[in-house]
């Protein structure tokens, strides 16, 4: 007989199975929960769900340079014994013969199980998932524009459960580039949905959070925000401190760039003002944001973050493509999520 709480977890599951992944909105909070357990479940012991994906293929179309997102999704695929296909940069693509992203899209889903893009337009990932729609492949959004990340989000959220238990009650800085920011949008909209999150919003004036940003925070209930400009007035009061790169790409200017870059460095003199559990997170890469001296204390989560970023993207290609996890119905980490 199984149990009650593999029960749920199946029903979980089973909703996942061909969705795409534009923005977290396209998963329910306990589906997130079920993916920070599956990832956890994986982390324990890789070599058992070695063979998950046996025969899938998956395609990653990468428009935008990237080194991590696109290395962490192929690897995710390989550890689950799955392949991988796929193109780093739209110059060698019929992209520079006036493709579209749709008919790319359509004729790579005849290829692959499950596609990952990553691309330089907000709203590309979304036209992906439509296209792939056809032949019932699912579509996961690396990044479109300065819009949304929410594979990163997986990995931030995974690094703020395993450091403080939780992913609530907490007080967390977002310090940087909060305009361009694609990592910084998800991880606000999907904390909020979690709730009682008191944000502060860190920037110049310049790379304020966006409206539409701000409008999730406000219409949550639980959540709210204060905006400055000083790291060093609010950084004692932050449990979590997630610095950004200022994002040169989106910039139509190359003097506000410059002028802008350098605002805010993260040194051991500033890390000594911050609690002591306080958890450094940044989305990687960094330019100048964090000096390289903080690398050795503690509180720096920001390489945990790459690992974990491609345990949740395991979990989540495995979901995608409805593959359970060999025992996982049966763990400890599926009761938790149900409970
Ligand atoms: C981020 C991105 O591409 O948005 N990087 C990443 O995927 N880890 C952040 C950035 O480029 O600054």
């Amino acid at each position: 007989m199984t149990s009650q709480s593999a029960q749920k977890c199946a029903v979980l599951e089973s909703q996942l199975v061909g969705r795409s992944v534009v923005t977290l909105d396209d998963l329910s909070t306990d589906h997130i929960r079920l993916l920070l357990a599956k990832a956890q479940y994986i982390d324990e012991d890789m070599k058992r769900v070695a063979h998950t994906c046996d025969g899938r293929i998956l395609a990653t179309l990468f428009y935008e340079p990237s080194t991590r997102t696109r290395l962490s999704f192929e690897t995710a695929m390989l550890r689950l014994g799955g392949r991988v296909i796929g193109f780093a940069g739209a110059q060698s693509t019929s992209a520079t013969k006036g493709e579209t992203i749709s008919d790319t899209v359509r004729v790579v889903s005849n290829f692959a199980d499950i596609i990952a893009i990553r691309h330089p337009k907000e709203g590309a990932a979304l036209v992906a998932s439509r296209a792939a729609s056809h032949a019932g492949v699912p579509v996961i959004n690396g990044g479109d524009g300065g819009h949304m990340h929410p594979t990163q989000t997986l990995a931030d959220l995974s690094t703020i459960q395993a450091r403080f238990g939780r992913i609530t009650d907490l007080v967390v800085g977002l310090c940087g580039d909060l305009m361009f920011g694609r990592t910084v949008h998800s991880l606000i909209e999907t904390l909020c949905r979690f709730g009682n999150v008191h944000f502060v919003l860190i920037s110049p004036d310049e790379l304020k959070t966006p409206r539409y940003v701000i409008d999730r925070i406000e219409a949550s209930r639980t959540c709210d925000y204060e905006e400055v400009h000083d790291l060093q007035d609010v950084i004692g009061k932050l449990d979590v401190l997630y610095m950004t790169r200022v994002q040169q790409e989106r910039f139509f200017n190359e003097d506000d760039y410059l002028r802008l870059r350098d605002t805010y460095i993260l040194d051991p003199a500033k890390m000594k003002l911050a609690k002591p559990d306080m958890a450094v997170l940044h989305p990687l890469p960094r330019v100048n944001e964090i000096s390289f001296d903080v690398d050795a204390d503690p509180r720096a989560a920001y390489f945990e973050q790459v690992r974990r970023g491609m345990l949740m993207r395991m979990a989540l290609e495995s979901s995608l493509l409805g593959d359970s996890l060999p025992g996982f119905s049966e763990s400890d980490e599926c009761k938790e999520v149900t409970e």
